[in-house]
């Protein structure tokens, strides 16, 4: 049974991952475990990084971010994963936590092949688990992950945010392109519905200018202000990522998207004339889509994940990740085999999960009635459109 186990953060932090840190640390100290906490990632088993005891009074579930730092340091590119391993077990760590995303797991599942370990998944993108088996009746309870910790926190930023907005679109007449994060999936664009975005694009979805163009035309003839929710990730007919810079790479690999907000409000300038240009802006959330405190919902399950992690090191059950299953009576952490929750195709590389199309209506731009039934248990019913305060007011006339 581990004794002295080890916990790291890896990939873009979210508001959740203390909380999960927090639940791993509170359950290591009810089992008599020792707790590590590696600085920085995976770089922090290596030479040179930085490690601490972790106790329960050093965390605060309520504060976003990480306590424990975090990077994108990628053992198996950099050929550093037995350099890992002997350090691992130089300190005399029986087993490992690492939370991360897909990058994360990734590593981790290398290094699960030498080395005890278990794993929590987070990530604002939410793309990691499976969707509900294909047919017309969604099974919500069939998902594997059924949400990723950190992403409901980051939708509600998303949410208050798009909500926000609407105030001064209204006031000023305003078409804006809001951009969300998700390199390769719509989950978290798609949450703007909640904040009654207009329209919503999603990566899933080929852009096409035209036919966006089109449902802005119609919604600014109807309201005359309009707030386009719009993935980072999405692609143009090329399939490729609309960037608005020189394409950077992580150290997966991975170009680094941003900026398509910015293009597709130039070319909706062009392609609307009969709306003035001034009333286009483009809003690019970034970080304030990932930090600042997690939403209660996400802070309890990420801590009980974190739990369940350490537990299923004490029972002996290794290569695990814990996940989160939705149930008849709400949701519950899960423990599920590595293979069932991190998908590869033929040739081994990870497969993300993407927005389940049967959640998003691309004819209309919006979320579809399955997508709300997904959400509910996250954020209650979809709210209804807001009367427009132009359909309120009654005109006295125009002055002549
Ligand atoms: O992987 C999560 C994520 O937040 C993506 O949605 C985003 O593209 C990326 O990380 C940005 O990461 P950073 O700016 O921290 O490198």
């Amino acid at each position: 049974m581990p004794k002295k186990i080890g916990v790291l953060t890896g990939g873009g932090d979210t508001s959740a991952l203390n909380a999960t840190l927090k639940g791993i640390a509170l359950k290591a100290e009810e089992l008599g475990f020792e707790l590590v906490g590696f600085m920085e990632g995976w770089r922090g088993v290596l030479k040179g990084g930085h490690y601490f005891t972790l106790t329960p009074d050093l965390i605060d579930e309520n504060r976003g971010g990480t306590l424990l730092k975090s990077s994108r340091t990628n053992l198996i590119k950099d050929n550093k994963l037995d350099e890992a391993v002997d350090n691992l077990k130089k300190l005399g760590i029986s087993g490992l936590i690492p939370i991360g995303g897909d990058d994360t797991l990734t590593v981790g599942t290398a290094l699960s092949e030498q080395f005890t370990t278990t794993f929590v998944t987070k990530t604002i993108d939410n793309d990691v688990g499976g969707n509900p088996p294909e047919g017309d009746a969604v099974d919500y309870s069939k998902m594997v992950n059924y949400f990723c910790p950190g992403f409901p926190s980051s939708a509600q930023s998303v949410i208050n945010a798009v909500r926000d907005l609407r105030t001064t679109t209204y006031s000023h007449d305003r078409v804006i392109v809001v951009e969300a994060m998700g390199r390769d999936a719509g989950w978290l664009t798609l949450s703007a519905a909640y904040g009654q975005a207009d329209l919503i694009a999603v990566p899933e979805v080929r852009y096409q200018p035209e036919r966006l163009a089109e449902a802005i035309r119609k919604k600014h003839a109807e309201q005359g202000n309009v707030i386009v929710v719009v993935s980072e990730g999405i692609r143009n007919d090329a399939g490729e990522l609309m960037i608005n810079s020189e394409a950077e790479l992580d150290a997966f690999g991975h170009t680094k998207p941003g900026g398509c907000s910015e293009i597709i409000v130039e070319s909706m300038k062009k392609l609307l004339p009969e709306i003035s240009s001034s009333a286009f802006r483009a809003l690019i959330l970034g970080y304030l889509q990932r930090c600042g405190s997690p939403i209660p919902l996400d802070r309890d399950i990420s801590m009980r994940a974190g739990a369940l992690a350490v537990q299923a090191l004490s029972d002996g059950m290794f290569n695990g990740v814990a996940t989160i299953t939705r149930t008849p009576t709400g949701i519950e952490p899960t423990l599920l085999p590595l293979e069932q929750v991190l998908m590869r195709d033929e040739t081994g590389h990870v497969i993300r999960r993407s927005l389940d199309l049967r959640f998003y209506d691309a004819e209309r731009y919006q979320m579809s009635p399955a997508g709300a039934g997904y959400f509910r248990p996250l954020f209650g019913n979809l709210p209804r459109p807001d009367l427009s305060l132009d359909d309120r007011l009654i005109e006295i006339g125009e002055i002549g």
